[in-house]
């Protein structure tokens, strides 16, 4: 077939799509503003939680998630599968690269004010999105069952028995016939992934209906501008996937240099590693109040988060309008930056009770 034929068919192709597909109907009007970087941040995360499902679905056809073979299974998945290292180091880096981008989002919408009225509530989804990301990465670590995920799954425990009848879910004894280790790989692979749909659906809807927050400017007030602005969502799209592709050869590259890490099978009852970064600042509240700062300062930065869209009610956008509240949030930022410095900088010390 010559090229110029081969041009004709996929152009066919292409139209017959587009007609079937529909897709006339995503390329609407978008502000200019909403194709820059920060206003595509969430975007790119979603990009990444497509590559973190994809290689899931392979990892998960090797995993076994019995305490007795999971760590096994991992050393298998690592020595004896095809592509197996490379796929689990692109998991391993996605799943970091998305925890950082969709801080930055979270930030972006913070500085922004763009959970200002009428898109409170999707501030409040969006917390949910942020909390279901850090249960997956924490059940992600978990589940290799080496020294750290041992010690990440008696920490839960540990989180568990203080919570009481709160916490009886994450607890061991809550199921005789299975085991904890395999309840969090279920909720691994199919509670957080659901969750994650509802989540992302309504998000996205949000959005749509209320359109990308406007432009920050000193008198900018933050109100709808659906289906205005002289830029086009599909342009939106192909930058979410060239951003995809982008964290694809990211991740691929530091896999190659950088391997996801295994360490030997854990050994109850020891604690001789440290958390991933995303938890490692918790340690000198773990420090100071044991297994209760665990608990409660996550939940305390939970509460000031739903606190945002409550406390900063007025209708501007501008940072020079909103100093206290950004301010505030830069110095809790600054607290938890320090802790986890520090953190990193302490020898491990055993403060499981
Ligand atoms: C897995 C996590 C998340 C994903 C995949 C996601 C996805 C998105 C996408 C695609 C957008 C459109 C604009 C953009 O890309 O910036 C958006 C907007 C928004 N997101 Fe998220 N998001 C996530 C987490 C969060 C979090 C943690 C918050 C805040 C607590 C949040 C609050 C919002 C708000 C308020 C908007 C509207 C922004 C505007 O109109 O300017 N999202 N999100």
């Amino acid at each position: 077939m010559t090229s110029m034929s081969q041009t004709r068919q996929s152009n066919k192709l292409g139209k017959w799509l587009y007609e079937r597909l529909g897709l006339q109907g995503i390329a609407y009007a978008v502000p200019k503003h909403a194709n820059t970087l920060p206003y595509i941040l969430g975007g790119i995360t979603f990009s990444g939680f497509i590559i973190l499902i994809a290689t899931g679905i392979y990892l998960a056809q090797f995993y076994h998630p019995h305490p007795s073979e999971a760590h096994n299974s991992v050393v298998y998945i690592v020595t004896g599968v095809f592509f197996g290292d490379l796929v689990r180091s692109v998991h391993f880096w996605t799943a970091q690269i998305v925890t950082v981008t969709v801080l930055l989002h979270m930030g972006r919408v913070l500085v922004t004010g763009s959970f200002k009225r009428p898109r409170e509530v999707n501030w409040f989804v969006g917390l949910g999105l942020l909390a279901v990301t850090l249960v997956f990465v924490f059940t992600g670590s978990v589940l290799k069952f080496d020294q750290e995920g041992l010690e990440a799954l008696q920490h839960n425990i540990e989180g568990a028995e203080f919570l009481g009848a709160l916490g009886a879910w994450f607890s061991a004894e809550f199921s005789r016939s299975v085991p904890l280790l395999t309840r969090l790989f279920n909720t691994h692979i199919t509670i957080l992934p659901l969750m994650f749909g509802l989540l992302i659906a309504a998000h996205v809807f949000l959005i749509k209906q209320h359109g990308i927050s406007p432009k920050v400017s000193s008198d900018a007030k933050t109100r709808a501008t659906s289906g205005e602005g002289d830029s086009n969502f599909s342009l939106h799209l192909r930058r979410m996937a060239g951003f995809g592709l982008l964290i694809f050869a990211v991740a691929t590259g530091l896999s190659l240099i950088f391997p996801a890490p295994l360490g030997q099978a854990g050994v109850a009852g020891a604690e001789v590693t440290k958390p991933w970064w995303m938890f490692v600042w918790l340690f000198p509240a773990e420090e100071i109040w044991g297994v209760r700062g665990l608990v409660a300062v996550p939940a305390l930065l939970g509460i000031l988060l739903a606190l945002v869209p409550i406390l900063d009610r007025s209708p501007y956008l501008s940072p020079q309008c909103r100093k206290w509240l950004l301010i505030g949030s830069a110095v809790v930022l600054a607290v938890i930056i320090a802790s986890g410095i520090y953190a990193e900088l302490q020898p491990v010390t055993g403060h499981l009770e």
